[in-house]
Formats: C-alpha cells, structure tokens, sequence
C-alpha cells in the first residue's frame, strides 16, 4: 500500500533524448526509490526553452517542496527560476546554471577543469608542450550554456599557448546534437584537407563528427576528443578506438536529488557541490568497462 510522502520534489529536465539525459534521469529515479518520503515528479521540456518555462510554472503551481531544474539555457529559465525562489521554494541547479546566484545549490561538474584537461591532452596528442602542431576543430555544445563556454575556455588555456595549432571552424555550435556535428563535420572535411583533432563538447558530438570522417575514409587520421563519459556510450567508443579520449561528466541526478531532501529535513547545505571526472583513453576503457560490468 501507497505510503506517507512527505515530501513532494519537482524535477525539470530539458530533454530526456540524449544519452547522458537518460542517464541522469535514471540516476534520480534510483536515488528517489531509496526514498519512500518523497514524491518525484519529473516533467522534459523536451529541448524547448519556452516548454521547460511551462514546466517549472507548472511545478510552482503544484507547490512542490523542493525545485530541481536543469535548464536549456541560462538566459531562458533565468526568470522562472527567480520565481520559483520568489515563492520561497528551494531551488537545486543541475549542471546547466542561470542567471542567478539566489537558488539554494548547485551541483555540478567543473567544466572548465574539465576544459583544461582535455586541452592538455589534445596538446599532448598533436606534439607535446612547445611543440604542439595541428588542425583542430572545435564544436561547441549550445551557445547559451555555461558548459559549452567553460569547456572551449578551459581548452584554449592550453591549446592557445601552441603557435603550431591552427583552428579550423569559428565558434560553431552543434547544440549537443550527434547529426548537427555530423554535419559541421562534413563541411569541414569538404573544405580542410588536414584535419588532425576534433574536441566536441560532448561525447555526441565527438563520436557524430567521427562518423563524418569515417564515411569519407579519414577518420584514422583524426583524433577525437569527447566529454561525458557514460560506461555504455563514450567509454564503450574509447574502447573501440573511435574516441580517442573522454572525460567523465557525472549526472547530478542522485547527489542533487540527496541534497535537496538534506536542506529539506532541516540540514545545511553548500552553495556549490562540484562533481568528479575522470580521464578514459585506451588505457583505461577496458576496465572502467569492466568496473561496471559491462
Ligand atoms: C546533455 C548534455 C551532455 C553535456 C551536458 C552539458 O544534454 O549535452 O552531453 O555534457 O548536457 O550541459
């Protein structure tokens, strides 16, 4: 029989296509299982700005205890977001952040440490430090999100201290999207006859510009560097030798959803919880597979 929920906590995801969204979404449900006090309500903005809008008014009006939204973008769920805390809900921010510091708590990976770990090793594939040389190209995840902009900062701290690497697209966004990066990629196959690495903001897009490269011949002579990481997509290409390296991005899912029942039940929580990564090249892939049991 139905037991007692005490709690009642909304959780607003942008989208629940992608893999690492899947994921997340997976994560929070198991966290929520160990629960039986709280009421999980999960609603997918389904990658429109003015659908999770909706969502999270929706939310509001349920007059959930606690708010957890992973936003589309920053500028978009900004206001919402403020009225949610206007209306005194505590509000938990998942990976993507707003346009405000008044939420409760953020928990979340550190992209720009992320970032500057994937421009070390791109320096380190194409030559080494001082002696890096190559065409890069660079796909951005959606303009509008923080991550994207920390991954390509973090990145070019190391890679812009290279003279001998060039940059071959400017600022161009795939929105986190496998075929939109198959596309850009193909593009740039068309018009570069040397391509040497390619950083995607995420593994998506990594692993859609691979495949571009692959069906005109060339994706042996190309790196691929990804980010997320998820045992049963990045780590899994690694392994195959598509990837050439990822790092992982861990959902917020089950940490957000324990903090957010933490402040509930009275007990202080941080401003900013920030989630490890992890490195996976070749070297590593067969037994973070294998830690997983995959
Ligand atoms: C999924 C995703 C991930 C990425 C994260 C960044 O929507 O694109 O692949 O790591 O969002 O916010």
């Amino acid at each position: 029989f139905a037991q007692d929920k005490k709690w009642k906590i909304g959780f607003s995801q942008v989208t629940t296509i992608e893999p690492w969204r899947a994921q997340f979404n997976k994560d929070i449900i198991a966290e929520a299982a160990k629960h039986p006090e709280v009421e999980l309500i999960i609603t997918d903005g389904e990658d429109k700005t003015e659908k999770q809008v909706a969502d999270v008014e929706n939310l509001i009006r349920q007059e959930v205890d606690a708010l957890l939204v992973s936003p589309k973008e920053s500028a978009g769920l900004t206001g919402v977001v403020q009225q949610a805390i206007d209306a005194k809900i505590p509000v938990f921010v998942l990976d993507r952040n707003v346009d405000t510091k008044d939420y409760t708590q953020f928990v979340g990976g550190d992209n720009k440490l992320i970032g500057r770990a994937a421009g070390e090793y791109a320096v380190e594939l194409l030559g080494g430090k001082g002696k890096a040389a190559g065409n890069v190209v660079e796909i951005w995840g959606g303009m509008g999100t923080q991550p994207a902009h920390d991954r390509h900062d973090g990145f070019h701290e190391f890679t812009d201290k290279e003279p001998g690497i060039k940059y071959l697209l400017d600022q161009q966004s795939g929105d986190w999207k496998q075929d939109q990066a198959y596309n850009l990629m193909a593009n740039a196959l068309k018009t570069n006859e040397k391509i040497d690495l390619v950083y995607g903001h995420n593994d998506p897009m990594a692993y859609g510009a691979y495949l571009a490269a692959k069906d005109v011949g060339r994706e042996k002579d190309i790196k691929f560097i990804g980010i997320d990481g998820l045992p049963n997509e990045g780590v899994q290409m690694v392994n195959k030798g598509e990837l050439t390296a990822t790092f992982t991005y861990v959902t917020p899912g089950a940490e957000g959803l324990r903090q957010a029942i933490k402040f509930l039940n009275g007990e202080k929580v941080e401003k900013t919880i920030t989630l490890p990564t992890q490195k996976i090249t070749k070297e590593n892939a067969a037994q973070v597979l294998k830690d997983n049991g995959l």
